[in-house]
């Protein structure tokens, strides 16, 4: 796992020669978040979460990148602090956790005029074959290879909790965004596709630092919420903040939120298979962690309510993109299409 000391190694090729991010102002300044592949800056997506927005800058420098943008800060104290949790996060999972994440890097620059906003760019190296993300490999093999992606995914979890459960008395705690999306098989081969319990995976969404000490985040909650319409954030904020970011704390829910996503990848008839990979391995691997086997009810219920959660969210940020629009305002976020659940 060769990532450390690679620090700062890829802004160099974003740089201009006076030491400047001109190619991120550049694009911060032409970004159309409706049409962003036709901005003055070339670009070409390579995926969204419900947040973030990913692409590669298609520039001979930078054609091993991914960036993440994340629009969302106030001030250079928070962007720096929240850079700092990042490599933070990355450093504990590839060299504490032993979780494999791509090398990685962080610029940041003003998004507007009054240098009021900040746009962060997480940068990655690039996954070089987009066939061995996890949410498309599921749709590549049958399901006896999506079990044993759902077991070395349980596999690499446990090095999260174990962690955590040893380290309840100093309050160091770790969090983990288990989907499906989330994970790379290395060495993935498309016109043989198949994951083995020897296949090596990759960690990619490490952009949101999840770590508490003595029960403080490393990153803002509130900074989760920025993308919400500002009329929505409060109420977010007052009924659902803690409930989601205490989510990615606890294993079982980790787990839960994995499986019930094969309802929104459109393959339900796979659920009692993993479900039954993942109880065996509570019982067996982790049975130190008395975790209750995760049922099928559990699952669709929790899959209705986070379902009715996002659709909601999506077309507020939808309502209030169009309100921006009424006002002129400048729509920050990108909005996928209608994302089919
Ligand atoms: N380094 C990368 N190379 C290629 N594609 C990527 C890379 N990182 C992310 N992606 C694509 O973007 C999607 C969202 O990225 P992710 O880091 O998981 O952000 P989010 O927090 O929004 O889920 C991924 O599922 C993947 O399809
Ligand atoms: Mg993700």
């Amino acid at each position: 796992m060769e990532m450390k000391g690679k620090l700062g190694v890829f802004l160099s090729k974003i740089k201009n020669e006076s030491g400047e991010y001109e190619i991120l102002q550049l694009l911060e300044k032409s970004l159309d978040t409706t049409n962003p592949e036709k901005g003055e800056v070339p670009i070409k997506l390579l995926g969204f979460g419900e947040i973030s927005l990913v692409f590669e800058i298609l520039s001979d420098k930078t054609k091993n990148l991914a960036f993440k943008r994340l629009p969302i800060f106030d001030s250079e104290e928070q962007v720096n602090k929240h850079i700092n949790g990042y490599n933070e996060y990355n450093r504990l999972l590839n060299d504490d956790l032993q979780i494999e994440v791509p090398p990685s890097d962080a610029a940041w620059v003003y998004a507007d005029k009054k240098m009021k906003k900040i746009s962060l760019y997480c940068i990655q190296d690039k996954i070089s074959q987009p066939e061995s993300i996890g949410n498309k490999i599921i749709h590549q093999v049958g399901i006896d290879d999506v079990k044993n992606l759902i077991l070395i995914i349980m596999r690499e979890t446990k090095k999260v909790w174990k962690f955590n459960k040893s380290n309840v008395d100093n309050g160091k705690q770790i969090g983990l965004d288990g989907q499906i999306s989330n994970w790379v098989v290395k060495n993935f081969d498309p016109k043989d596709p198949h994951v083995t319990i020897d296949s090596k995976l990759v960690y990619i969404d490490t952009s949101t630092p999840m770590f508490r000490i003595n029960g403080e985040d490393a990153m803002e909650g509130i900074l989760f919420l920025k993308s919400a319409p500002f009329f929505l954030r409060w109420i977010l904020k007052l009924f659902f903040l803690d409930e989601v970011l205490d989510r990615y704390y606890d294993w079982r829910e980790v787990i839960i939120d994995l499986i019930a996503n094969f309802h929104k990848e459109q393959l339900p008839e796979m659920i009692p298979d993993l479900l039954n990979v993942v109880n065996e391995f509570f019982v067996s691997e982790a049975k130190e962690f008395n975790i209750e086997p995760i049922t099928l009810k559990e699952i669709d219920k929790y899959y209705k309510n986070d379902k009715m959660i996002w659709v909601l969210f999506q077309n507020f940020r939808r309502f209030d993109r169009f309100l921006k629009k009424i006002f002129r305002k400048k729509y920050d976020f990108y909005l996928p299409d209608k994302i089919k659940r």
